[in-house]
């Protein structure tokens, strides 16, 4: 598209004149034994507050797009709210572009937050103003003149392909137009880091992926640094090279989103993989899968193989060396990053031996296997 490549363009070297760019292995944002305590009278905080979050360690390098996932209520909101300090950390240190804001207050700590764009899930745009006039704000509280204000707001609404709704209200766009003006206005200080507090949420899939889509242009082409937490694990899928798990507010797993979607490491990464992926057995399945086998039955597995196992002719293999019969009752390939992640639920068909060979000539090949139940054979 003509024009948004032109707003990339223009922001681009919008950017590029923010200041000298780091290293590509620099860190961006460095998060050092950050914990949260909220000492407020509301209800469940108990006499010592509540911990939102505890010593985390978070280092993002410059032009990364980390993504934090965790359950409601982990401390996402928290996290991400302490890299700017909405929410000033309890103990720990924060340090975004090679600056430590946890040391800074007043004018310094404003200055240093321009380098921060933030969105959020419900947009945050203020009503009374134009699509312009929203992007124009951050601008107008520096103290920024109107020829100057236009020169930026101008490409940034090209950017983000809404060059001709500048003259519109909030009211009359749809979410996902009124999200590319909240990433217009982010941008509109030139930061070196977005934030993104589950700014896809609000949208449906459609939408999320062309936000997303424009998450990760401005990301290539700008060389944005993004730290976005979210519940989803689409979004991680879609757009982030790397992911923290947080739970009760504490980092719990650290990984490439290659490396985090084919083997997570913990029970609860595990968890949010299998609702991802989750192969419902057909309702045919589970009425047999209910009935009693009776003496001839069969097991049915649910298979998830990645790496070489994925390339590896093995239900082939396990049907000539094993001597069963397979059928394969459900079958999903995903492709993760450079990754691929194959889930498969199948029927083996052979007498009792058979089966079990084949089930620990299965789980001898890096597969992992589990079996749904036994069903009585079909024929
Ligand atoms: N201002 C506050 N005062 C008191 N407790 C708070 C405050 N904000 C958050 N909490 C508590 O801190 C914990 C973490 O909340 P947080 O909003 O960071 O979670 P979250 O992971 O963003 O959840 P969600 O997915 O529902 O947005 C929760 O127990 C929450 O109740
Ligand atoms: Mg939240």
């Amino acid at each position: 598209m003509a024009t948004r490549q032109g707003g990339l363009f223009f922001a681009r070297s919008l950017l590029a004149r923010a200041g000298p760019g780091a290293t590509s292995v620099a860190q961006m944002i460095r998060l050092q034994n950050v914990s949260k305590t909220y000492f407020s009278k509301g209800k469940g905080a108990g006499p010592g507050g509540v911990e939102a979050l505890k010593a985390v360690d978070l280092h993002v390098p410059k032009g990364q797009i980390h993504g934090v996932i965790g359950l409601s209520g982990a401390g996402k909101s928290t996290l991400i709210r302490c890299v700017n300090l909405l929410e000033r950390p309890t103990t720990g240190s924060v340090t975004v572009d090679g600056q430590e804001l946890t040391g800074l207050s007043g004018d310094a700590l404003n200055q240093a937050r321009h380098r921060i764009g933030m969105i959020f899930q419900h947009f945050n745009l203020l009503t009374s103003r134009s699509v312009f006039a929203n992007v124009a704000l951050p601008l107008e509280l520096m103290g920024m003149k109107k020829a100057e204000i236009a020169e930026r707001v101008t490409p940034l609404l090209e950017l983000v392909g809404l060059a001709d709704k500048a003259r519109q209200y909030p009211a009359q766009l749809s979410g996902g137009q009124k999200q590319r003006v909240a990433i217009a206005r982010a941008l509109a200080s030139r930061p070196r880091v977005l934030l993104c507090d589950e700014a896809t949420s609000a949208l449906d899939p459609h939408t999320t992926g062309s936000i997303l889509e424009l998450l990760r242009d401005i990301n290539q082409q700008l060389g944005l640094t993004i730290l976005l937490i979210t519940h989803e694990m689409e979004v991680v899928k879609s757009i982030c090279h790397r992911v923290s798990l947080i739970s009760g507010g504490e980092l719990v797993e650290e990984a490439e989103v290659g490396d985090f979607f084919t083997a997570p490491r913990t029970r609860l990464g595990r968890d949010f993989l299998n609702d991802f992926l989750e192969l419902e057995p057909p309702r045919a399945l589970i009425e047999r899968l209910e009935a009693d086998p009776g003496p001839h039955s069969h097991p049915v597995v649910r298979l998830a193989f990645s790496g070489d196992a994925v390339s590896t002719p093995l239900i082939s293999r396990l049907a000539r060396e094993c001597g069963v019969d397979v059928s394969i009752l459900q079958a999903k390939v995903e492709s993760i990053q450079d990754r691929t992640l194959g889930l498969m639920i199948a029927e083996l068909m052979g007498d009792a031996a058979d089966t079990r060979r084949a089930l620990s000539y299965l789980e001898t090949h890096d597969l992992q296997v589990e079996v749904l139940g036994h069903v009585q054979r079909d024929d």
